[in-house]
C-alpha cells in the first residue's frame, strides 16, 4: 500500500509515452505482495494541454473535457509551499544545536499540566498539547462551541475557519502550543461513539471543513493535529481491532480528509489505536508511508495516548512522537546504538516536529497564557451562538407549524429542554461549559410567551400536553469516546409517542450525535436536529423556533430508516470494511435503499429554485466550472446549501454519485444569485489499486446539482477523455 515512487506514473503520463508502459510489469508492495500492472495503450493527446469544449454554444449544459496531459502526481499532491521550505530551514538550524539527549527528550511525552507535555530543551520552551475538536478540553473558563458534527451541518467553510481560529485563540490563551484536533474519521458506522467529534460521513465534506478548521487553528500560532490516522471508525475494541480496508477505499475515503488537511498545512497527524491491515496504525509502514511519501505530509506523526506498541518498529514505520510518555521511545537510544534505528531517523523525527512549530510561528512567539487563564470572550459566545443557529437542521415541518406563533402556549417536555440542557459530548473532547442556556430559559426570556415545563417522567405530562397548544419534546442522545451507542434509538420513543397522542402539535427536538431512528415520525408535526449545541443551546434554538433565524442546516450524515441499512459497530477483532466505497449515502444509493432522511437534506422556512446549469472551462487548466442560478422563491431570507454530485462512468466502479462541491448561499426573499462550483481534475479521479496512483477514467460523467443527495434539481453530462486503469 506504500506508494512506490517508481510506479507513481499516471495513467495519463503513461498514455503520453513518458514511461515504459507498453509491457506488463510487476511492482513490490511493502507487504511483500506483487501486483501485475496491465499495459497502457499509448494514446495521442491534443497539443497544448487539457481542453474543454462546450457541446453547443446555445447554453447546452453538456460538454467535453480532455484531461490527457494531467499527470497523477498533480492529482495527489502539489508542490511544497515556500513557507514550509523556509520553516524547515529554520528547524534544521535548531536541530543542529541540539544534543542527542535533547533530541531524545523531544520525541516522547512527560508529565505536566496539559494532557500532553514535552519538557523544555535548550532555548526552547516546554511544549503543551491539549484536546480537542470542540474547543479547549477539560480546563475551565473556555467557550463550549457546538460539536464538530454541528459545525459540519452548517456546510459553512468560513464559519468553520472562524471556529478554528476562536478555538486556537483560546488554546493559546491557556498556554497550548499543539491542539489535538480536528478529528476526521468518517461516520461509517452510524452508532460510532465519536461521530459527534467528526465532520460526518462524506470524505469531501469532511476534508473541506477539516482543512478550514486547520487553517483557523494554525492562524493563532497553534499547531493543529489531524486525527486519528486511520481506520478508527468505531470505539468497540478500538485498541486491538484490525480494520481491514482495501487500498482504493483507503485512498478515496479514509485518507481524503487527511489529504485535505495536509494541503492546508496541518502540522501534526495522530496515528490511531487500532491496527490497519494487520499492523498497528502507529507502527504501520504502509499507511504511514502513504501519509508521508504519498500525500506529502511533512509534519510529525504523534501516537494516540498509549497507541505505541514498539520502539524500532514504530520509529522505522514513521512514528515521530510517542504520547503521553516514552514507554517505548525511552528505548530509542539503545535502538540507535544497536543500529536497529538509524540516527537519521531520530533527526528526521525532531526536524519534523520543529518544522511544524516553526511553520505556525510558535517557537518565535510562545504563548504567554496558562491553564487557569480566562479565555472565553463575548465574541466567542456570539460565534458559538451563530454556529449553533446555523447548524439546526429541520427535517419535518408539516403544515408549516414552524416558525411558531407566539400566541400559542407551549409545553417544554424533557430534562434536555429544561434543567439538563444538552451541550457537549463525552471523552477527551469534553468541554467544560461555563454555562448552558436551556431552551426553557431562552423561551421564557422572550417575555411574551406562555411556556410550561414537564420533565416527562410521569403521567402528568399527558394532561400538560393536552392543555398546551404545542408540545416541544426535547431528547438528548448521549455519546462519548470509549464506547459506541448501543443502538440508533433516541431512547425516548415511548415518551414521544405518548406526547404526540395527547397533542397533535408535537414537535421533537433531537440533541443527537448523529442518526437516530424515528418510529414516531408520522405522529409528530415537526422534527429538528439541534446536535450538541454548546453553551448557547437555548438561544440558538429559540431564534429558530420563532423564526428570527431560518434553519439552514443540512445533514452531514445519512439517517437510515433501519439499523440494518448501514453497518453496526463490529464486536469482532477483525473489522472488514467489506462495503468498500459504499458508506453512508453511497451505500444507500448503491443498494437502492431509501434513507429516512438523506445526506445533505434539510428544510427551510423559505424555498429555493435551481435553474440554468452551464458548464464552462474553469480558471485552472483542466478544471470545469459549473454555474447555475439559485433563487429564493419564498417569503423569508434564508440560506441554502447547494450541492454538486458527480456520477462516474460505470467502468470506474464508483458508487452512483459522490459529493464533489457545495456552497452555502444566503438569499433575500426573491433574490437570485449565480453560484459557481469549480471541479478540478482531481474531482474526476479514482485510485487505481494496480497502479497505486490516481487516474481519470474516460467516459460520460453525470453532474447533478440540488439541495440534497436525493434532489437532482439540475443535471448535465460531461464526456471526459482520461485513461483506462
Ligand atoms: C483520544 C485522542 C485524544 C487523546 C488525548 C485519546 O484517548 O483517542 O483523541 O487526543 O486521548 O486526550
Amino acid at each position: 500500500m506504500v506508494p512506490k515512487l517508481t510506479t507513481l506514473f499516471s495513467a495519463l503520463g503513461c498514455a503520453l509515452g513518458l514511461s515504459a508502459c507498453d509491457s506488463p510489469r510487476a511492482s513490490t508492495a511493502a507487504s511483500g505482495m506483487t501486483a501485475t500492472h496491465r499495459p497502457w495503450v499509448p494514446r495521442a493527446c491534443p497539443d497544448g494541454g487539457p481542453t474543454f469544449e462546450p457541446a453547443a454554444e446555445d447554453g447546452s449544459t453538456n460538454a467535453k473535457l480532455d484531461l490527457c496531459r494531467i499527470d497523477s502526481a498533480s492529482l495527489e499532491r502539489g508542490a511544497e509551499p515556500p513557507e514550509l521550505v523556509a520553516a524547515r530551514a529554520r528547524a534544521a538550524a535548531r536541530l543542529a544545536l541540539l544534543s542527542q539527549d535533547e533530541k531524545l527528550r523531544l520525541v516522547q511525552g512527560s508529565s505536566g499540566a496539559f494532557v500532553g507535555n514535552i519538557p523544555a530543551v535548550g532555548d526552547m520552551p516546554a511544549l503543551s498539547l491539549q484536546d480537542g475538536p470542540a474547543g479547549v478540553a477539560r480546563f475551565g473558563d473556555v467557550t463550549a462551541f457546538p460539536a464538530p458534527i454541528a459545525l459540519a451541518a452548517t456546510w459553512d467553510r468560513a464559519l468553520v475557519q472562524s471556529f478554528g481560529a476562536a478555538m486556537g485563540e483560546e488554546q493559546r490563551g491557556k498556554g497550548v502550543m499543539i491542539q489535538l484536533a480536528p478529528m476526521m474519521n468518517l461516520a461509517r458506522v452510524p452508532a460510532a461513539g465519536r461521530n459527534f467529534e467528526s465532520f460526518g460521513e462524506d470524505p469531501y465534506l469532511a476534508g473541506e471543513l477539516a482543512a478550514r478548521d486547520v487553517l483557523g487553528i494554525q492562524s493563532q500560532k497553534v499547531v493543529a493535529t489531524a486525527k486519528h490516522f486511520v481506520g478508527n471508525e468505531q470505539e468497540t475494541n478500538r485498541s486491538s481491532a484490525d480494520s481491514r480496508i482495501d487500498e482504493r477505499t483507503l485512498h478515496e475515503l479514509y485518507y481524503e480528509p487527511f489529504a485535505a488537511s495536509v494541503k492546508a498545512g496541518v502540522g501534526a497527524v495522530m496515528c490511531s489505536y487500532n491496527r490497519v491491515n494487520g499492523a498497528y496504525a502507529c507502527e504501520n509502514p504502509a499507511t504511514l508511508g502513504d501519509l508521508k511519501a504519498g500525500l506529502g505530509f511533512s509534519g510529525f506523526v504523534m501516537s494516540d495516548w498509549g497507541a505505541t506498541h514498539s520502539t524500532a518498529e514504530a520509529a522505522n514505520a514513521g512514528l515521530d512522537l510517542e504520547m503521553p510518555r516514552g514507554q517505548n521511545f525511552s528505548g530509542l537510544a539503545a535502538a540507535i546504538s544497536a543500529q536497529s534505528v538509524a540516527q537519521a531517523r531520530l533527526d528526521d523525527m525532531v526536524l519534523r516536529l520543529l518544522t511544524s512549530l516553526e511553520r505556525v510561528g510558535v517557537l518565535g512567539d510562545p504563548p504567554a497564557g496558562s491553564p487557569t487563564a480566562v479565555v472565553n470572550t463575548a465574541a466567542h459566545a456570539e460565534l458559538a451562538r451563530q454556529a449553533a443557529t446555523e447548524s439546526i437542521t429541520l427535517l419535518k415541518n408539516d403544515a408549516a407549524i414552524l416558525p411558531l406563533d407566539p400566541a400559542k402556549s407551549v409545553l417544554v417536555v424533557g430534562e434536555a429542554g429544561g434543567p439538563q440542557p444538552s451541550a457537549v459530548g463525552g471523552g477527551s473532547a469534553f468541554v467544560n461549559a461555563p454555562y448552558v442556556v436551556s431552551p426553557l430559559a431562552a423561551l421564557q426570556s422572550r417575555g411574551n410567551l406562555t411556556v410550561n415545563y414537564d420533565d416527562g417522567t410521569s403521567d402528568s405530562v399527558l394532561a400538560a400536553a393536552q392543555a398546551a397548544d404545542v408540545a416541544l419534546v426535547f431528547v438528548h442522545v448521549p455519546s462519548s469516546e470509549g464506547q459506541d451507542r448501543a443502538s440508533l434509538s433516541s431512547g425516548a420513543d415511548a415518551l414521544i409517542a405518548k406526547v404526540a397522542a395527547a397533542n397533535p402539535n408535537t414537535i421533537v427536538v433531537l440533541n443527537a450525535p448523529g442518526a437516530v431512528l424515528m418510529p414516531w415520525l408520522a405522529q409528530v408535526r415537526a422534527v429538528l436536529v439541534a446536535w450538541y449545541p454548546g453553551q448557547e443551546n437555548g438561544n440558538a434554538l429559540g431564534s429558530v423556533l420563532y423564526g428570527d433565524a431560518n434553519p439552514g442546516g443540512k445533514l452531514p450524515l445519512s439517517f437510515p430508516a433501519s439499523e440494518a441499512d448501514l453497518p453496526q459497530p463490529s464486536s469482532a477483532h477483525t473489522i472488514t470494511y467489506a462495503e468498500g466505497l459504499a458508506i453512508g449515502y453511497r451505500a444507500l444509493d448503491s443498494a437502492g435503499t431509501p434513507p429516512l432522511f438523506s445526506f445533505g437534506f434539510g428544510l427551510s422556512y423559505t424555498s429555493f429554485a435551481y435553474s440554468a446549469l452551464v458548464l464552462r472551462a474553469g480558471a485552472e487548466p483542466g478544471s470545469v466550472s459549473a454555474t447555475f442560478d439559485l433563487t429564493n422563491t419564498g417569503t423569508r431570507a434564508g440560506s441554502e446549501v447547494a450541492q454538486l454530485y458527480l456520477g462516474f462512468p460505470a467502468s470506474a466502479g464508483e458508487p452512483p454519485q459522490v459529493l464533489r462541491g457545495f456552497e452555502r448561499v444566503l438569499l433575500r426573499s426573491g433574490e437570485t444569485r449565480s453560484v459557481e462550483i469549480e471541479l478540478r481534475p482531481r474531482s474526476f479521479s479514482c485510485w487505481s489499486a494496480s497502479q497505486h496512483a490516481r487516474y481519470v477514467p474516460s467516459g460520460t460523467y453525470r453532474i447533478t446539482v440540488g439541495g440534497s443527495a436525493r434532489d437532482a434539481a439540475l443535471h448535465a453530462e460531461l464526456e471526459i477523455t482520461g485513461s483506462a486503469p
